[in-house]
């Protein structure tokens, strides 16, 4: 398949593209830089230039393909309003591109978190949550499945907390970072709720394996560990870093604070059973022994 990616060149998006070019599919990637078009290149993809707001590049985009997969989104977390504008461009962003392909039977895979359900593992039959600070980009997601009724193979694949490579990213990258800045390993509450993470050279599998064969309108988990106690995420990073491990109030965390503070394993068994997706690559608490002081 000849694919348009958005977000290729991201920590996500990269494994994602190196995955599909493996295995035989050839990809165009939107690329806001200079320095992205490059990496994007190199990566032995075509650049696009362009950024998320720039709706008829989308649109060209997705015409010129076989399939999309979107996971470009500007990490904002600084204010609620800046969170708001992401959120706001990356809904635009997915309804221009879905409009492209409606009526065509094409694959267009976008991206959401796992959901949080008190007391359990949350399963890829789960809604997703439409309240709080990300909660439009659910709505956006929702709009993307729904597109399933007029002729477009859509999917979600739902990630983890945390998507990591070599010890850095997603929520367990975030707390590394306020580590650094505030010279402690902090969480927020008691460090006992519990956060799931994949590798990403895993999840981009489940992005391939979804763009090859999932029927329209379905989610799916790209979930390893079910969930490593948020205290345990810490206390690596504070060795790693030589950094007290502590519990700190939840605003250190910013609009994201009550997210991370809340509980929330999830399970991949439908995912893995129905795709036959396995994950192969290192799990967080072992991956996060690559950060560096
Ligand atoms: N990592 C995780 O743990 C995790 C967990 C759950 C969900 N997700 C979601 O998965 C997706 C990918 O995450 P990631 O960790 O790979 O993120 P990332 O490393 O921050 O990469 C973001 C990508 O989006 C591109 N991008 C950002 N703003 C853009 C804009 N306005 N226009 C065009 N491109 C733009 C970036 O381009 P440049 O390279 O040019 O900056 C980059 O390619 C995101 O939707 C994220 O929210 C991630």
């Amino acid at each position: 398949m000849h694919v348009f990616i958005t977000g290729g060149s991201g920590l996500i998006g990269s494994a994602v593209v190196a995955e599909l070019l493996g295995n035989g599919h050839t990809v165009l990637a939107l690329a806001r830089s200079d320095s992205s078009a490059t990496a994007l290149e190199a990566a032995g993809a075509e650049p696009l230039r362009g950024d998320l707001a720039d709706l008829p590049t989308l649109r060209a985009g997705a015409s010129q393909a076989d399939g999309v997969i979107h996971l470009a989104f500007n990490h904002n977390f600084s204010t609620p309003a800046a969170l708001a504008e992401a959120v706001a461009e990356e809904g635009a962003a997915l309804a221009a591109l879905g409009e492209e392909l409606i009526d065509s039977d094409r694959p267009f895979i976008t991206v959401s978190g796992t959901p949080s359900v008190p007391g359990r593992a949350s399963t890829e039959a789960d809604p997703l949550p439409i309240d709080g600070p990300v909660g439009g980009r659910s709505r956006s997601v929702m709009s993307v499945l729904d597109l399933a009724s007029r002729g477009v193979r859509s999917a979600a694949v739902r990630l983890p907390r945390t998507v990591h490579n070599e010890g850095k990213g997603g929520f367990a990258g975030l707390l590394t970072d306020t580590a650094r800045r505030n010279g402690v390993s902090g969480y927020p509450g008691d460090g006992t709720q519990r956060w799931p993470a994949v590798h990403a050279l895993d999840a981009a599998v489940l992005f391939r394996l979804v763009l090859e064969k999932a029927p329209a309108g379905t989610a799916w988990h790209a979930v390893d560990d079910q969930g490593d106690a948020v205290r345990d995420i810490a206390a690596v990073i504070g060795r790693r870093l030589g950094l007290p491990v502590e519990a700190v109030p939840q605003h250190m965390f910013g609009p994201l604070g009550p997210i991370f503070a809340t509980d929330q394993p999830s399970s991949s068994a439908h995912t893995r059973q129905t795709l036959g997706w396995q994950p192969r690559h290192p799990r967080l608490l072992e991956d996060l022994e690559n950060i560096q002081p």
